[in-house]
């Protein structure tokens, strides 16, 4: 793999500089239809939470689809949190977005406070899956919904894409593994759909009414 498409593609994890701008315009572009077929698999509740938001493009489509949720989203990366507030501008402005530098296993957010929480192409650079799921199930309101989306999934990744995982030290679980971190974590009603094809991977869950 060549370095410079190595610098780039590091820029994934955590977009920073130069190289990560243009990694978010890649982002915002290159995830929207993952995010689509992600979202077909969600009833929004008012309340949302976009974990690992990078560019901000899959806010702005909810921006436009759900005129009168409330709508937050965090990443590690200043750039990214920057980034997704500027094209999100009015969103923001209007007091119906708010963007904030903050992540899993840390959310700033208080308890029970989303009733929908979801997350594409970040769960991957977690530090810790288990502890990052709990976190969003700590901030989830009861009977909440948490959806991941995934393209590099264990077991039905290209060579290129394993290639990328290994040199981004990269967490791709299979679907089973999936499965049973979201399962681990506390979630219940978990339900897996694949596209083999596209390779890619979409979890749902919830959040149980009572604490067990
Ligand atoms: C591959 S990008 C995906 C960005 C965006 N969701 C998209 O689909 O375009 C992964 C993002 O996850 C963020 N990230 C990594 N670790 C995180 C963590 N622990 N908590 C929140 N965000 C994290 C990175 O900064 C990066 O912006």
């Amino acid at each position: 793999m060549e370095k410079d498409y190595l610098n780039l593609i590091r820029n994934a994890a955590f977009p920073e500089g130069d190289l990560g701008a243009e990694m978010i315009e890649g982002m915002n572009r290159g995830h929207s239809d993952l995010t689509d077929w992600g979202f077909s698999h969600v009833k929004f509740g008012n309340r949302i939470l976009d974990v690992g938001c990078g560019g901000g493009a899959a806010l702005a489509k909810l921006a436009i689809q759900f005129p009168n949720a409330h709508l937050a989203g965090c990443d590690i990366s200043p750039l990214a949190v920057e980034s997704a507030q500027k094209i999100n501008e009015q969103a923001v402005a209007a007091g119906r977005m708010e963007l904030k530098l903050s992540g899993v296993p840390h959310l700033d957010y208080p308890d029970n406070s989303f009733d929908t929480v979801y997350s594409v192409e970040s769960l991957y650079f977690w530090q810790d899956a288990v502890a990052g799921l709990k976190d969003i199930l700590r901030v989830l309101a009861p009977g909440g919904t948490f959806m991941t989306v995934l393209e590099m999934v264990g077991g039905n990744m290209s060579d290129h894409h394993e290639e990328i995982a290994k040199e981004l030290n990269m967490f791709c679980p299979t679907p089973e593994e999936l499965g049973q971190i979201v399962q681990h974590a506390g979630f219940i009603d978990i339900s897996l759909d694949e596209d083999r094809e596209k390779g890619w991977i979409c979890i749902t869950a919830k959040k149980p009414w009572f604490e067990a």
